[in-house]
């Protein structure tokens, strides 16, 4: 056989063997069947790229508050190597859960697409990506970031809210548009990956991404990406706390994250109050169940 049938071969089963191919297909005919229903707007548009930055949605005063009470200024973050994370969990987090705009828009996704409502896969987070290295000399093995071509569990959706402008000087997730039905996974070469959504956004937007599509941070360093983070799914893969403890790269996290927040003392208050928020929450819509498991998440924080 031809050598280079050969090898477009190997590539077609080395990229179709990450994939489910059953669900990508029942996902591919949702997808059609919703675009032929739907007119222009952001289901639609979700819908046909699998990402969407949904503007000026979240009330600004709230994430000024945020901002303000977790001492959240460039100058307390030091470049590191990992990304810094925290739980964050609190009253507005919870309203804007239950209630916002983006919300509605991924129960309507998420009905439409899989006949089911999205479910949180764990503790909502606050991440902040202020890398030591350039983008070029990232390595897989040795650093801390999901900066290479990838997709996440099946089913998996992310919402962003940026705390911070979000553009090219600082880190930001490319994602390549309409792979969230692809029966296929990133290739290896980079390079062929065409037709790139740039999740860059503003206080206020929400960046919506369908991430069974492909996707990698781009990592930049001028400035750190802050931003409070959302990840959904159908329901499988809930990421719970688990029985021996979290994972030493969890941990490592966990103290990066200390290290390089020189007003971590005040976070740690904050994070107190939430714990107490989150473990008394007497009422608890059971697509958020996760939280009461991921509570124990807060031991290693406070
Ligand atoms: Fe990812």
């Amino acid at each position: 056989m031809n050598s280079l049938i050969k090898k477009a071969i190997f590539r077609f089963y080395r990229e179709i063997g990450t994939r489910d191919l059953v669900f990508f297909f029942k996902k591919k005919l949702a997808r059609k069947s919703l675009l032929k229903k739907t007119l222009d707007g952001p289901l639609r548009e979700l819908a046909e790229n699998g990402a969407i930055n949904y503007k000026g949605i979240i009330d600004k005063d709230i994430l000024d508050r945020w901002i303000s009470e977790y001492g959240l200024d460039v100058s307390n973050i030091t470049p590191s190597e990992g990304n810094l994370a925290i739980p964050f969990f609190n009253e507005d987090v919870l309203s804007i859960l239950t209630d916002s705009k983006f919300a509605v828009l991924l129960d309507n996704y998420f009905i439409n697409m899989y006949r089911c409502h999205p479910v949180l896969q764990c503790i909502p987070n606050l991440v902040i990506t202020y890398p030591n290295i350039v983008h070029e000399n990232f390595d897989s093995k040795t650093n801390n970031f999901p900066a290479n071509w990838h997709t996440d569990y099946v089913s998996e959706f992310t919402v962003h809210l940026p705390l911070i402008s979000i553009n090219s000087s600082n880190t930001h997730t490319m994602y390549a548009k309409n792979t969230h039905t692809s029966l296929l996974g990133p290739p290896r070469n980079e390079q062929a990956i065409r037709n790139i959504f740039r999740s860059f956004g503003e206080k206020t937007d929400a960046l919506m991404l369908d991430v069974d599509g492909w996707h990698q941070g781009r990592l930049e360093g001028s400035s750190p990406r802050i931003m409070v983070q959302f990840k959904y799914t159908m329901g499988n893969d809930l990421l719970l706390h688990p029985t021996e403890g979290l994972s030493d790269k969890a941990l490592s996290q966990i103290k990066r994250t200390k290290e390089n927040l020189s007003n971590y003392c005040v976070i740690k208050q904050r994070l107190k109050e939430n714990y107490l928020f989150a473990k008394n929450m007497s009422t608890l819509n059971p697509k958020f169940s996760i939280i009461k498991d991921n509570c124990k998440n807060y031991d290693e924080y406070i």
